[in-house]
């Protein structure tokens, strides 16, 4: 296995540098693990004035599979937007055509409590969002700032989807669905834009394809509400880049903690690209109290969806909920009873669980 790892900004560091030892675990027991590290993001953008240097795509491009920390930091917010660390993500995501982002909102049982919502509406809540990661308002073009006739300024952006994007999208998520409980909800805004009408159709045409499955349409505004009214009537729900981008974020807090969601954005052929789903947190970099569980389940994702090998990735799994279980807890789920741990001790605790 070849494993590009792009640790990136803010947290990104201290977060991969915990994943990497869970990597190392693996490969003291045998599996064959090659890393090599690349700069991404503001990191890219300090090293080679590109947010996404050639040296570090094309160490993408040649991996089996990438581990992504985070990007991003205020230091970065005054670049114009091509060198802003942003950018180095979005673009990575496009050229390795990593169109399908699986974005799981899990509950653990230990969390219930550390959920927005009342603990009874989201236990053992397991959801899957599948946003499509590589079209949308995102990429679409036109985009840019014009100046009006009458003085006025103008920035636009293109929504966009062809069909057979959305064709290839909703295939994957059929699939996922058929691996879980046979449910997926398309979520667009099909009462108010074109592109989303022909995202129903065609999502509707493909749905035919897995009888089995159930398929159910449901508009953006209504899904942000379900999401907090009722999260457990979801499987899978399915959506294009900016709504599933905004959604899973939403989603995150139902589990507890955005510190807590790992994700993967697969091309056709399993190659990944595995990423914790929040962001770098520059506000508390450095300081030992970030939550790499989301980076270590992202080490588990990449094992399972990229290579297969389920035994190693639920080993990691359930070292996790061990140590949940066992009541440590980094800063950002903290419970009343439990004990406070900062990044570096909830790495020892899940590195020691594995090697038991
Ligand atoms: C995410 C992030 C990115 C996105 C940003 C950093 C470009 O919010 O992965 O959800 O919008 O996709
Ligand atoms: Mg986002």
């Amino acid at each position: 296995m070849k494993i590009a790892i792009l640790p990136g900004d803010g947290i990104g560091p201290e977060i991969i540098k915990q994943a990497k030892r869970v990597l190392d675990v693996l490969r003291a027991d045998g599996i064959k693990i090659e890393i090599e590290h690349g700069a991404i993001g503001g990191a890219g953008y300090d090293a080679d004035r590109d947010p996404l240097p050639e040296s570090t795509l094309k160490l993408a491009r040649e991996a089996d599979a990438v581990l992504l920390g985070a990007v991003g930091g205020p230091q970065y917010d005054t670049l114009p937007r091509e060198s802003r660390p942003e950018q180095g993500l979005l673009r990575i995501r496009k050229e390795l055509n990593l169109f399908a982002n699986l974005r799981p909102a899990v509950v653990f049982p230990e969390l219930a409590n550390a959920s927005s919502l009342r603990p009874e509406l989201v236990e053992n809540l397991d959801l899957m969002i599948l946003r499509e990661l590589t079209g949308d308002i995102y990429f679409g073009q036109p985009r840019g700032r014009r100046s009006l006739d009458n003085g006025d300024e103008e920035g636009f952006d293109t929504m966009r989807y062809s069909s057979s994007e959305i064709d290839r999208i909703a295939r994957v998520a059929f699939d996922v669905a058929r691996k879980r409980n046979n449910r997926v909800c398309s979520v667009d805004k099909a009462n108010v834009l074109d592109t989303s009408i022909l995202w129903r159709e065609v999502v509707t045409r493909v749905s035919r394809d897995y009888p089995e499955v159930e398929l159910t349409h449901m508009y953006v505004d209504n899904a942000a509400m379900q999401l907090v009214r009722a999260p457990k009537q979801f499987d899978v729900m399915l959506t294009g880049n900016i709504f599933g981008d905004i959604l899973s974020d939403e989603a995150s807090m139902l589990t507890g903690s955005i510190g807590m969601l790992p994700s993967a954005s697969m091309d056709e052929n399993n190659k990944g690209l595995f990423e914790p789903i929040h962001g770098s947190a520059p506000d508390i970099a450095g300081k030992d109290l970030a939550n790499p569980l989301a980076t270590i389940l992202s080490v588990s994702m990449m094992l399972r969806y990229s290579f297969g090998h389920l035994e190693s990735a639920d080993r990691i799994d359930n070292a996790v909920k061990l140590v949940l279980a066992n009541g440590l807890r980094t800063k950002d789920i903290a419970q009343p009873g439990c004990k406070e741990v900062g990044t570096q001790q909830m790495g020892d605790a899940v590195i020691e669980r594995l090697t038991q």
